[in-house]
């Protein structure tokens, strides 16, 4: 898809790109600045292995300031991206044999870490009517002697669904009855729209806080995708033999971004409500505009920038005189009839429905939308 999308750009096309995972603001010019003064004061050098003192204070303050309980700065540590904080887990944590569950929709890297590390991803289903979320039922289902983790994400990635108070209570017992770890991938949690209250497992089930592990970062609330500053809080032992394992491989994360991610967790939060309160427009602009294309429905998403659209009606057109049949297939008619870089729900374990990111301007997804009903027209 993204050949393809470069290729038309090459081209000259106008592509209008919702495939992208991540902010299209700059990051703030605070945070910048914050940057720039630490390389003039020095931050060229290693720094501990697992975090610099200063950023896994940041982050504790950080995470009790909004998730509502404070960690201990032993339980952090700080990783190149969340993407690497996940994939440290997953070599400390799995092995072959071990089972770990993963709801589907789910972000693509979830279940190929697992298989990365000789363990099996277990898929667990959800159903758009309940929201996308996992069900304590579906979930005890899916629960043997070798599940070793359990993987929640809310708000999600592909689905932007968010799992409200009494449904995380709901799972915790479930969980309580194993002795799994419980990750959940709180990313996307700063990133909710229409008051909806995120809340931490942390908070309400601290009886799972020996085995629960929390990922977060800055990528996504501060527009740093490109800075690559990630963490977990983990039990202690498990800090540990993460901190075996980045001492291995790359060390500690860069120390410039490090001062970065102090000055966005410290600073003021303006430019975040800022941007929250732009997405929330976008939000409303792409699900109303999607629902108004012939064939595809949306459901309203919680958080995240994502409208994961049902697009099964869209299944039964035939440009070329031949069925297109599966998301993947309309995805990439998607791009060479309408210009719409998007992507298909298989890879999250979707089939028949399509992503659609909001992290691009009004203007851009009116006229992607336009692009896409033209599209439908001509055939
Ligand atoms: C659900 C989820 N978790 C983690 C990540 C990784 O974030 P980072 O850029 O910090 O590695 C992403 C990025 O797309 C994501 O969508």
């Amino acid at each position: 898809m993204s050949a393809r999308a470069a290729k038309l750009r090459e081209e000259g096309h106008r592509v209008f790109a919702f495939g992208v995972g991540e902010p299209d603001f700059h990051t703030p010019q605070l945070i910048r600045d914050a940057a720039k003064r630490a390389i003039d004061a020095g931050a060229s050098h290693y720094t501990a292995v697992t975090g610099t003192a200063a950023l896994k204070k940041a982050i504790c303050a950080a995470t009790a300031r909004d998730r509502g309980w404070e960690p201990k700065p032993e339980q952090i540590v700080v990783s190149v991206g969340a993407k690497h904080a996940l994939f440290n887990l997953a070599l400390a944590l799995y092995e072959p044999g071990d089972e770990v569950i993963i709801p589907a929709p789910y972000w693509v890297s979830y279940p190929e870490q697992v298989r990365l590390v000789g363990a099996t991803p277990v898929i667990a289903a959800t159903r758009e009517e309940d929201g996308w979320l996992l069900t304590p039922e579906e979930l005890a289902s899916k629960i043997t002697p070798r599940t070793k983790a359990v993987i929640l994400c809310t708000p999600s990635n592909p689905t932007g669904s968010a799992y409200p108070r009494e449904r995380l209570e709901a799972l915790a017992k479930v969980l309580a009855k194993t002795d799994a770890y419980v990750i959940c991938d709180e990313i996307y949690a700063d990133l909710v729209y229409d008051g909806f209250q995120p809340v931490s497992m942390a908070v309400v089930a601290p009886e799972l806080r020996d085995r629960l592990i929390i990922v977060d970062g800055v990528s996504k609330t501060y527009a740093m995708t490109g800075w690559r500053i990630g963490w977990s809080i983990t039990p202690v032992a498990v800090a540990k033999a993460i901190d075996v394992i980045q001492g291995q491989s790359t060390t500690n994360p860069t120390a410039v971004a490090q001062e970065a991610a102090v000055a966005a967790l410290l600073g003021p939060r303006d430019d975040l409500v800022a941007m929250r309160k732009v997405f929330a427009e976008r939000r409303v602009r792409m699900v109303e505009g999607l629902r108004s294309v012939p064939g595809v429905k949306c459901r309203m998403p919680e958080g995240a920038f994502y409208a994961f659209a049902d697009v099964r009606g869209l299944c039964d057109l035939a440009p070329g005189g031949e069925r297109l049949g599966t998301d993947e297939r309309v995805a990439l008619w998607l791009l060479d009839a309408a210009k719409v870089a998007a992507v298909p729900g298989t890879p999250f374990g979707a089939p028949g429905y399509i992503r659609f990111s909001f992290a691009s301007s009004l203007e851009t997804i009116d006229a992607g939308i336009q692009a896409m009903k033209d599209a439908i027209a001509r055939i």
